[in-house]
């Protein structure tokens, strides 16, 4: 049956960007929930029939959900998300997890002692051009050797809330990409407005994954670069503004430079070889809406799919603080280096 989901904030994101996606999730919206009541109404009648609520507790109490979706700052992610685990409902939140890693952490140890489970809203692993590199290393046609990610935004001054509220994604990503690194080098540069941070991910087999991660932009930018090999040939993948993806494959560029004659040092461009995809407007359809490709969709679906299926979502909990614990471990050490501690996992929820 499909399960019955209570939405608890209803602002700015919660509006935007998670309800349209229900829409495409096998789910009823049951009940909204704001302190708000002209923002909960909001969304009842935008989003079709759902319960309205001003109280929390009383909705839960009411409603008696099957999963709960919170967006709201992080202290309610914290403070309602523990109480909501704590009824054995599962819950999604929005980034960050909580305002601080212990308080996930928590989160996590009562989702599990409660037999339940919590998913961190890390929409960009669900991104159409990043589900796509992922699938090719997962599949072994793409083997990357090296990952290099730049994610610039507005100002922010204070280090540990710009990696919290934003690089929390680009590190995210890189998790889901790559997987989670054994060490990171980190080399920050903070003040005057800005943070800059430059990070270097540590893995087994000589990989690396490298973080350009920069406040004070004069526009949002993300641009996702690999390089490795497809079977013999050197290949390289590039998303650009998350809607730009080129596949680029050559064994040999055709420059000789030994030819003997100009004609044949002219590079000889494979064009074959190269893959572009991008959305394009002009006939809408549903895998070209930004809601797809920027991976909304594609959380909100796992979430629903998970309550729905009783089984842990992707990513699990536990994967879901690797990016925190990292956001953690450079706030504390900016300039230099650190080896994480083997990952705890846990067995799945029954
Ligand atoms: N993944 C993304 O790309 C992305 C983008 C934007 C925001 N976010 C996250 O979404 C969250 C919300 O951001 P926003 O910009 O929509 O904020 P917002 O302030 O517009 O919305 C938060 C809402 O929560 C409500 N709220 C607060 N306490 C409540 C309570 N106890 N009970 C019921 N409702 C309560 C507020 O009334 C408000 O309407 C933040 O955690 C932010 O980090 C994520």
């Amino acid at each position: 049956m499909s399960p019955r989901i209570a939405v608890i904030g209803c602002g700015t994101h919660a509006t935007n960007n998670i309800h349209p996606c229900l829409a495409y999730a096998d789910c009823v919206l049951d009940a909204v929930c704001d302190l708000d009541r002209g923002l909960a109404e909001r969304n009842a009648r935008l989003h079709g029939g759902a319960t309205v609520h001003t109280d929390w507790r009383a909705m839960l109490d009411e409603r008696r959900p099957d999963g709960v979706i919170i967006v709201g700052p992080a202290s309610i992610h914290y403070e309602i998300g523990r109480q909501v685990l704590a009824r054995g409902i599962p819950i999604y939140v929005e980034k960050p997890t909580a305002p601080t890693l212990a308080q996930a952490r928590e989160l996590v140890a009562i989702a599990r002692s409660h037999g339940t489970f919590l998913m961190t809203g890390y929409m960009k692993r669900f991104g159409a051009p990043y589900a796509h590199a992922r699938e090719l290393i997962r599949s072994r046609a793409f083997a990357p050797r090296m990952g290099w990610l730049k994610y610039g935004h507005w100002a922010s001054n204070e280090l540990s809330d710009m990696l919290l509220v934003m690089s929390v994604h680009a590190i995210d990503l890189a998790i889901a990409l790559f997987g989670r690194p054994l060490g990171v080098d980190a080399r920050s540069v903070t003040g005057r407005g800005r943070c800059s941070v430059a990070l270097t991910f540590r893995y087994a087999d000589d990989r690396l994954f490298q973080l350009t991660l920069d406040s004070a932009q004069p526009r949002i930018q993300e641009r996702l670069e690999l390089s490795g090999t497809m079977g013999d040939d050197n290949a390289l993948l590039v998303v650009d503004n998350v809607q730009h993806l080129e596949l680029h494959r050559q064994g040999d560029n055709g420059i000789d430079l030994l030819a003997p004659s100009l004609a044949d040092i002219a590079p000889r461009l494979t064009l074959g070889d190269i893959q572009i995809w991008r959305p394009d407007y002009a006939i809408p359809n549903m895998g070209q809406t930004r809601h797809f490709f920027q991976g909304f969709v594609g959380a909100v679906r796992e979430f629903v799919d998970s309550v729905r299926d009783r089984r842990d979502p992707w990513p699990s909990p536990e994967e879901g603080l690797w990016a925190m614990e990292i956001v953690d471990a450079v706030a504390r050490t900016p300039n230099g280096s650190f080896e994480l501690p083997a990952a705890v996992m846990r067995a799945a929820a029954s």
